[in-house]
């Protein structure tokens, strides 16, 4: 447990129509009060706006995240969203990184940097994800991996924009598997990448920035992982797509408070 406010976050990635994402939303605004965890909800981007919208008019403690943004302002980008679009509908954070972004799309840790970079300027908030794949967890390369996405991911960033900063270590073989990495594993890896932002950083951006644990975190054994000293929240994947699930891990990360 830790001074760090913990922060929940519902990857919705793309799942759920207009219908259904405003209902969770509303569903959501219904169960969830109090402030003493961070919560933003991710949408597709076609639902940013009417989800933005119902949590807004309902004045629920949740924000309105985008899965991802691109770097420039506005021009020819065919199929791009512009991150001065998404405040537009309301959007205050942006996830950066996703393993599914790196390992289905293609993304490149320049590209992310490029984008983590871009977010901060535009004054959004910034999850990057960071994680090995099954592969790399089996050569003994889960630290070099995550060390070196979060060194290429935040390359260039101030110490001042680091406060808007925060990291999901999601191992990649726990997404979405029902895996789920041990209290153990999750926080050594947690407290590696603590390390690593004291190195590039320094002690006091380490001590304050959070970061989630991400994969297949679920009601049953969030509160174990949220126990542990460097695990400041979770990315939730499949867990947030259901109201009362999603409101059990928030509930798990408030009785750590
Ligand atoms: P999961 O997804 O909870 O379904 O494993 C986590 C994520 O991809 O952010």
């Amino acid at each position: 447990m830790s001074t760090r406010r913990p922060f929940i976050g519902g990857n919705w990635k793309m799942n759920l129509h207009q219908g259904e994402a405003v209902d969770l939303a509303l569903a959501l605004a219904d169960k969830i009060t109090g402030d003493s965890v961070q919560i933003a909800v991710f949408p597709a981007f076609p639902y940013l706006l009417p989800v933005a919208t119902v949590l807004h008019e309902k004045g629920a403690p949740i924000a309105v995240g985008a899965q991802d943004v691109y770097t420039q302002s506005n021009g020819a980008f065919t199929g791009e969203v512009s991150l001065s679009m998404l405040q537009d509908c309301g959007v205050s954070t942006v996830l950066v990184g996703h393993s599914e972004r790196r390992h289905v799309i293609g993304e490149t840790d320049p590209l992310i940097n490029d984008k983590v970079l871009a977010a901060l300027e535009a004054g959004m908030d910034v999850i990057l994800a960071v994680g090995e794949t099954i592969e790399q967890r089996e050569a003994d390369k889960t630290d070099s991996i995550n060390t070196g996405q979060l060194g290429y991911g935040l390359a260039g960033v101030s110490d001042e924009q680091m406060k808007r900063v925060t990291i999901a270590y999601e191992p990649v073989w726990a997404i979405g598997t029902g895996k789920t990495a041990t209290p153990d594993d999750a926080q050594r890896a947690h407290m590696v990448i603590r390390q690593a932002i004291a190195f590039m950083f320094d002690q006091a951006v380490a001590d304050g920035v959070r970061i989630q644990y991400g994969g297949s975190m679920k009601p049953g054994n969030a509160a174990e992982l949220l126990a542990q000293t460097d695990i400041d929240g979770g990315l939730i994947g499949g867990a947030s797509l259901k109201a009362d699930d999603f409101a059990g891990i928030i509930q798990a990360a408030a009785a750590t408070v």
